[in-house]
Formats: structure tokens, C-alpha cells, sequence
């Protein structure tokens, strides 16, 4: 099966946790999109829950959708947020941010009670890393932040989009590192790379997760902490 189709089926998945009156955390990416989608016609089919947008993109999309969309302040609090993944190891630590949206990721995963992750089995691994580690800078620094990048050996590129520099929701830009070969533990380097001033957010989620659902073939297997 598809990694579309795969998608698809952790997407359906998810959606099962929801209830009416809940407050939901809508993902941002090509795997969230079924489970917006999802959500839209459980909406038309009478469910009420209030969700919470981690992107413009997905907001748009929601909207569109009938889905009612609120600020994450008046939600105050989420009681479960779904999302997709770059890539998730079998502690549910994740990459993510490929699709540029990881600091409203990140905020809406930390106020969410339950975070569930949805994936097609190509984002299954062993280790984090073979995907770009994105992180996300103000302007301002960035440049300055990419040679200290340099000199820790994690071989910083800035993002770019048509040539141009890569632009946030939050107007912030990006730059993709590689943490391979990095000899320090994820925690730590999580810890080294916040406390440099610029650096906004890294696209490490290492503790939020507490289900995952993958999509293999036309079966989806749920994991959970
Ligand atoms: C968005 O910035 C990301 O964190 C996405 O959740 C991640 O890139 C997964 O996207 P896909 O579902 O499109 O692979």
C-alpha cells in the first residue's frame, strides 16, 4: 500500500479519540490533512468540538471544513491534539518540522493533554536523523547562529523557498541540521541548542508524545506509552 494510503489509515485511526466538546489540536502536513478532513465530515455529521490551528495552512483548511477554530488562548487547555511526524524512533521521540510549522507544534503539543502521532511506516525508525533536524531562528541571528552551527560540527543549511529565504507563520527563519552523527544525547543537544540566544524552537519533540499510530499496508498499529 501507498504511503498516501497509509497516511489515510492512521489518520482514520486517530480520529476515533475524539469526542464531541472536546478542544482539539489540529496538526499541520500531508498526513494531518486526512485527519482535518476527517474531522470535517465528523463535524457535518454532528460533532462538536472547538480546535486549535498549528499553522496557517491548516487553519484555512479547517475553516473551510465547518470546523470551529479558536485561539489557543481561549481554548486555555487541549484535550488531545493530533499531528503528523518527520520521523519517530520507539521511545515516541520525534523529528519534526519539514513542513515548517514546528514552534505552534510544539506550544500546542505542551498544552495538550493527550498528543497523538500519525504516520505512514517510511517515518518508523531506529534512530532520529537521517532526516534534517529543522530549527527555527529569528532573522536577526540567523546568520550568526549557522556559523556557531558550523563550528559544532552539525552542518547547518538555511532553508529556502524560490530562492528565497524560507519564512515562518511566525516570520522566523529556518535552518535544517544534520544531528546524525552528533555524540551527544538528544536531550543534551536539545539543551545546547536552546540555550543559543535566536534559536526559537528545535524541531526535537522528545517527551510529548503518548500515542502513535502508524499506517502499515491497510493496517494501522497504535502504540502507546
Ligand atoms: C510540519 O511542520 C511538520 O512538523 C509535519 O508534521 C511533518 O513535517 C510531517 O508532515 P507530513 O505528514 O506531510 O509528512
Amino acid at each position: 500500500m501507498s504511503a498516501v494510503n497509509e497516511k489515510k489509515v492512521a489518520a482514520l485511526e486517530a480520529v476515533k479519540f475524539i469526542e464531541s466538546g472536546m478542544n482539539v489540536g489540529l496538526g499541520t502536513g500531508s498526513t494531518a490533512f486526512f485527519m482535518i478532513e476527517a474531522i470535517g465530515e465528523m463535524v457535518q455529521n454532528g460533532l462538536h468540538i472547538k480546535a486549535v490551528a498549528t499553522s496557517n495552512e491548516t487553519e484555512k483548511l479547517a475553516r473551510k471544513l465547518g470546523i470551529d477554530v479558536i485561539t489557543l488562548a481561549q481554548a486555555k487547555r487541549l484535550n488531545v491534539t493530533i499531528d503528523g511526524a518527520d520521523e519517530v524512533d520507539q521511545d515516541f521521540q520525534l523529528i519534526k518540522g519539514g513542513g515548517g510549522a514546528l514552534l505552534r507544534e510544539k506550544i500546542v503539543a505542551h498544552n495538550s493533554d493527550l498528543n497523538i502521532v500519525i504516520a505512514d511506516s517510511s517515518k518508523s525508525v531506529k534512530k532520529l536523523g537521517k532526516f534534517k533536524l529543522p530549527i527555527e531562528t529569528i532573522p536577526f541571528a540567523t546568520q550568526l547562529i549557522i556559523k556557531e552551527l558550523e563550528g559544532m560540527k552539525l552542518s547547518p543549511v538555511q532553508r529556502l523557498k524560490d530562492g528565497e529565504h524560507y519564512r515562518t507563520d511566525e516570520n522566523n527563519d529556518i535552518i535544517d541540521i544534520d544531528i546524525w552523527d552528533a555524540d551527544v544525547k538528544l536531550t543534551t543537544l536539545e539543551q545546547q541548542l536552546k540555550t543559543i540566544p535566536g534559536i526559537v524552537e528545535t524541531g526535537l519533540f522528545l517527551t510529548t508524545t503518548n500515542i502513535v499510530i502508524i499506517g502499515e499496508g491497510d493496517q494501522a498499529v497504535v502504540k502507546k506509552r
